[in-house]
């Protein structure tokens, strides 16, 4: 899709479509009411007769209207002026696309980022409206090939007033529809079935990524045996059980001087999650495919900084397995020596996650970086702790867990903090080893992160808990490209 933009007046410009806004309470946003007088009030009509109430998302396309030189306007409603906010922004960007898609419109121009909205700029509403469009757009295919396609949009040109916006709001474009990429990138890695994605196939993507991006990315995939080798015991006890060989696969974007300390972004890998010996009940089982999602999003995050080229260094790191039964598997009760020397009593098996960061948490010790998020579907009681709507922070840095809650809001890609408080550790108590890889019934989502917590004492860090934000369930099934908004926020921000 290729984005561009104009200073204009929307009236005169011929395109196959003109997008603009219109209000709920029948008012007209600025360049809306411009062509409304070139088209003889047409638009106010349109409103005055009730065709079109205005409510946020609702659409209208009206064909060769007198006094303008659009061969069609698409009409989206923007509510009410004073309540247009970034969420109710986006909402209004995926209707209007969705509308492009299904009248077979592939070219268009708007002025809907010249809505005033609140909290943004030029910027912000030209990278929404990238995202918005790029990640509207996506179609799973990989198994899928037949599917229906829908219609691309393939050409949106902003319509802007002030030539002084021009510059932000092309920077906005651009890193919005990198980051609309990014979230499709990792939509797809998560959709597909474990039998494709395994281990494996992840360190060839990350491979393949550097490959395309030579001059600013390194990536390395350690074996098993080098994993042993640096006594990773508890990231490998993860996939004794399967056919598949485990990787710890790592990305280096190099986009500063190599004496500017890294952030580090670590991802859980678990292309399959049976919970091993623990085994999970069937129902819904095949939905621990999406056990890779913070691997995924991690890869996605790489692939637009690679494309945007900030001048920062981020090295993204995924921990990665396949967690199954079988007759060499990990046994509960068994105990392994992580890297740092920790040993921990594996109470449960289906508590995988935790085994894989941790010794990927003691490996990025060496790159003494400035910051470290790692990303994890890793507890059921986050869903029912937060549902789908915020995924979970923990971290054990006040100013870092500031920041990555006011990322999510300005990125859409909301968190909330739990608290990681020393009482919590009680219950990772182990009569057999320093730790145990659960806590018991109460507040798993924390007790999950106080176990991180006691390798990540190198380094300021947080924890991201995705599990209920990673991917949807029902009849829209399939990933959802969070937390990479959040994630390239955070980053850019730098
Ligand atoms: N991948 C799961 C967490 C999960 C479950 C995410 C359902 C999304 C939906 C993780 O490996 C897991 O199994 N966690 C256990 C931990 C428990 C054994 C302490 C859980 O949440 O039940
Ligand atoms: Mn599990
Ligand atoms: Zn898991």
């Amino acid at each position: 899709m290729r984005f561009s933009v104009r200073i204009t007046d929307p009236s005169t410009l011929s395109t196959p479509c003109l997008v603009l806004a219109v209000y709920e309470d029948g008012s007209l946003p600025a360049s809306t009411a411009r062509v409304d007088e070139t088209a003889r009030q047409t638009i106010a009509k349109v409103l005055k007769a009730g065709d079109l109430r205005g409510a946020i998302g609702d659409t209208l396309l009206l064909q060769s209207v007198a006094g303008v030189r659009a061969q069609r306007l698409l009409l989206v409603g923007a509510g009410k002026p004073k309540d247009l906010d970034a969420k109710k922004f986006a909402t209004l960007l995926r209707h209007a696309c969705s509308a492009l898609q299904k009248h077979q419109l592939a070219r268009c121009a708007t002025a809907l980022a010249d809505l005033e909205v609140k909290d943004s700029d030029a910027a912000r509403k030209a990278a929404l409206l990238a995202r918005v469009f790029v990640h509207q757009q996506y179609r799973y295919h990989a198994t899928k090939p037949k599917a229906v396609k829908l219609l691309q949009v393939e050409e949106v040109t902003l319509l802007l007033r002030e030539t002084r916006e021009r510059a932000p709001a092309n920077r906005g474009l651009d890193i919005g529809a990198a980051t609309g990429r990014a979230m499709n990138v990792a939509r797809d890695l998560g959709n597909l079935p474990g039998n494709v994605c395994t281990p494996t196939y992840l360190g060839k993507q990350a491979q393949r990524l550097a490959k395309r991006n030579a001059r600013v990315l390194k990536t390395q995939v350690l074996s098993e045996a080098q994993m042993r080798r640096l006594g990773m015991h508890s990231l490998l006890s993860v996939g004794n059980g399967s056919a598949q060989d485990s990787a710890l696969i790592i990305m280096q974007y190099r986009g500063a001087p190599a004496s500017q300390p890294p952030h580090v972004i670590l991802g859980k890998g678990i292309t399959f999650d049976t919970g091993g010996i623990s085994l999970k009940p069937g129902a819904a089982m095949d939905e621990m495919k999406f056990d890779m999602c913070g691997a995924a999003s991690v890869l996605g995050t790489m692939s637009a900084l690679c494309e945007l080229k900030p001048a920062i260094n981020v090295i993204g790191v995924i921990a990665s397995a396949e967690n199954m039964p079988g007759g060499s598997a990990t046994k509960p009760g068994d105990v392994v020596t992580s890297m740092s020397g920790q040993t921990i009593e594996i109470l449960n098996t289906d508590a995988e996650g935790r085994l894989v960061l941790c010794d990927a948490l003691t490996y990025i010790e060496r790159f003494k970086p400035q910051s470290v998020v790692d990303i994890a579907t890793l507890t059921g009681a986050c869903i029912t702790a937060l549902g789908s709507v915020v995924s979970g922070l923990m971290a054990n840095d006040d100013d870092l867990a500031d920041t990555l809650y006011q990322c999510g809001l300005q990125s859409l890609d909301p968190v909330w903090r739990l608290p990681l408080w020393d009482e919590y550790q009680e219950q990772l108590k182990s009569n057999f080893a320093d730790i145990a890889n659960i806590g018991g019934p109460k507040a798993g989502t924390i007790t999950a992160g106080c176990f991180l917590a006691r390798f990540a004492r190198k380094f300021k860090w947080a924890h991201l808990d995705i599990a209920g934000t990673a991917w949807l369930q029902g009849s829209d099934k399939g990933a959802t490209g969070r937390p990479v908004p959040l994630l390239l926020e955070y980053l850019l921000n730098h």
